[in-house]
């Protein structure tokens, strides 16, 4: 018996040794397109129309609406991939796991399937279509406590399905039940775990414990509550599923691989920098690896270096880049060559990186050369500083110091300790990393908080504003010409703001065409549509569309009636009858040659 065992492994690991991220991701699409799911284009990493969260962090973000209730255009069972980025673990990578940006597979039942047949599938996906032998699966469900019931449903369903006696764990809040942020749809989730094979670290060894011996690959979450922002749970008004499944970490299980670097993904860059290097430090040279990827896709779908919110993420993802670049003695011209070896390593999985080739390379360039300038006005800094407590007979380069050049100069701490080390002084790094600890709490208190209010905005109004930005954008184009266009916009609960090209202040007539135009429109109680389609046909076919490079190849495009068509991820309402009155609260400049503006909906 554990001979035949052996060989199914090894014949596993060989022929799995093969399927590359691509191959996975197609496989999944596939397999759920088979089953009845309808497979919708990743959202763009940044939100849209969703100024208050940094990034889609999970495939479930770009459907909330959905989850509560509203009805998906394109049904009940949908399939995507989705980029995300998360940036909580920003400080861990460089070890053998974390990763800012991933893929997210993702398949979701909107009322539709539940318990039994999620599990089913999810065990056919891995054991039929990966291979993977059933030995190896590993599941955790949910425990049960005052909010809801132990999930033995689940539980009997693995059984039914095939996973092994012994293989099923119960665990609780912590580690089976999903929630993004604090507030908004959650429930109990069924977790899948792939035993690598290696020893384990005691007798006690579950799948909970993190000494590397199981690995997380899948997450089910069955939708069934809501929880508001007191951490009342009330029931949703349907049973949702909401998956998924992270793609670097199953393409490293099927390769037997150590870690995600060793993968096709990030293994071009990787060699590269073995030859660039006149150091050899692996935690470097996962770091850039990794934040040159996620910056490049971050680029790529729109966003730009800055020192608030997403643009600050980007920042700190090039200049941490930069400085282990610097650590490993790479000349930083070389950029340039790993953003090429990462454009054709990933086209065929991304084609927006090869669309946007050239525009990637300028920003993180310009970004680069910005952060070797604070590196010499910060050394002055540092000069200063040092003299500064050497008049003072000091031997040491006090914490709130480090932290100043770090805060104010964007001087990293570990150069502030190497140019104090050369100089015969010591740093008090243990005062630093308070200081940093306190700062960084705030900030992730400040995401969170981001995080929360874009799942919690995403209401009947501002979806109802949504729809009423398509309008105004086609109401400008009859009165002030068709070669107006969206050049931004912001959604509140309270208002919409956009903003457009044109070169004068619109006069009273213009705005009340406009304003009437829309509310033509709006009383002439036109249907909100959705198509899928390839970019260019969508161009071709007339679409609106702001930032063409941002969109994926194949896109969902909205129309309103005849009367306007636009390429967006939406959601919007059904029916324009839905919207009220439309009123212009106010027309202003925005910048040059830009107007903007503010309008609202009366119920
Ligand atoms: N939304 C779930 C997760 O991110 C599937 O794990």
């Amino acid at each position: 018996m554990k001979d035949i065992k052996e060989k199914m492994c090894i014949k596993h690991i060989g022929k799995e040794e093969k399927m590359k991220a691509i191959e996975i991701r197609n496989k999944y699409l596939e397999f759920f397109k088979n089953h009845g799911h309808t497979v919708i284009p990743s959202a763009p990493l940044i939100p849209e129309n969703d100024p208050s969260v940094l990034f889609n962090t999970a495939g479930m973000q770009p459907l909330v609406p959905y989850l509560l209730g509203e009805k998906h255009p394109l049904g009940t069972r949908l399939t995507d991939y989705q980029k995300c980025v998360r940036t909580n673990d920003i400080d861990e990578v460089g070890d053998n796991r974390h990763l800012t940006y991933f893929e997210m597979l993702g398949n979701w039942s909107l009322g539709d399937y539940f318990k039994e047949e999620s599990i089913q599938m999810s065990f056919d996906f891995l054991t039929k279509e990966l291979q993977i032998p059933v030995e190896k699966l590993s599941v955790t469900v949910f425990a049960g406590d005052e909010d809801c019931p132990r999930d033995e449903i689940a539980a009997e369903c693995w059984k039914k399905a095939g996973i092994l006696d012994g293989h099923i764990y119960y665990y609780g809040k912590d580690d089976n039940w999903w929630i993004a942020g604090e507030e908004g749809p959650c429930g109990p989730d069924t977790e899948m775990f792939y035993d690598t094979g290696k020893q384990a670290c005691s007798s006690e060894c579950q799948p909970s414990c993190d000494c590397g011996k199981y690995v997380e690959i899948w997450n089910n979450v069955f939708m069934e509550y809501f929880k508001d922002k007191d951490g009342k749970y009330t029931k949703l008004s349907q049973k949702n599923v909401d998956t998924g499944l992270g793609l670097e970490r199953m393409t490293m299980l099927l390769q037997g691989k150590e870690t995600p670097f060793d993968t096709e993904l990030f293994k071009p860059v990787m060699d590269k920098l073995v030859e660039l290097e006149k150091v050899d430090i692996i935690e470097s040279r996962r770091i850039i690896a990794e934040h040159l990827r996620s910056s490049m896709m971050i680029i790529s779908d729109g966003g730009r270096p800055s020192n608030v919110d997403r643009g600050y993420v980007l920042r700190r993802l090039i200049r941490r880049m930069v400085r282990h670049m610097n650590k490993l003695q790479i000349n930083l011209d070389e950029i340039s060559t790993l953003i090429d070896i990462n454009v054709e390593n990933l086209k065929q999985m991304y084609p927006e990186l090869e669309n946007n080739h050239e525009m990637i390379k300028s920003v993180i360039i310009e970004e680069k050369n910005k952060f070797m300038k604070t590196l010499t006005h910060g050394e002055k800094e540092f000069q200063k500083e040092m003299n500064r407590a050497k008049e003072q007979n000091k031997n040491i380069i006090e914490g709130p110091i480090v932290f100043k050049l770090y805060d104010t100069y964007g001087f990293p701490p570990e150069v502030t300790k190497e140019l104090a080390e050369e100089n015969g002084m010591t740093v008090d790094m243990k005062k630093f990393e308070e200081l940093f600890k306190e700062h960084q709490e705030k900030s992730r208190l400040g995401s969170e908080q981001k995080f929360k209010g874009g799942l919690a905005e995403q209401n009947e109004v501002t979806v109802a504003y949504h729809t009423a930005t398509h309008l105004l954008n086609a109401a400008l184009k009859v009165v002030l010409g068709p070669d107006t266009h969206q050049k931004g916009s912001n959604i509140t609960a309270e208002r919409m703001r956009f903003d457009f090209n044109c070169d004068h202040k619109m006069t009273d007539e213009e705005k009340k065409q406009t304003e009437d135009l829309v509310n033509q429109w709006i009383q002439e109680n036109l249907d909100v549509t959705i198509e899928e389609m390839k970019k260019e046909e969508a161009i071709k076919s007339g679409a609106e569309c702001m930032f063409i490079e941002k969109y994926p190849d194949i896109v969902t495009v909205y129309s309103i009636g005849t009367i306007s068509k636009e390429l967006c991820g939406g959601p919007h309402v059904k029916n324009t009858a839905e919207l009220g009155k439309f009123k212009i609260k106010k027309e202003e400049a925005s910048s040059a040659g830009i107007r903007r503006i503010k309008a609202i909906l009366e119920k």
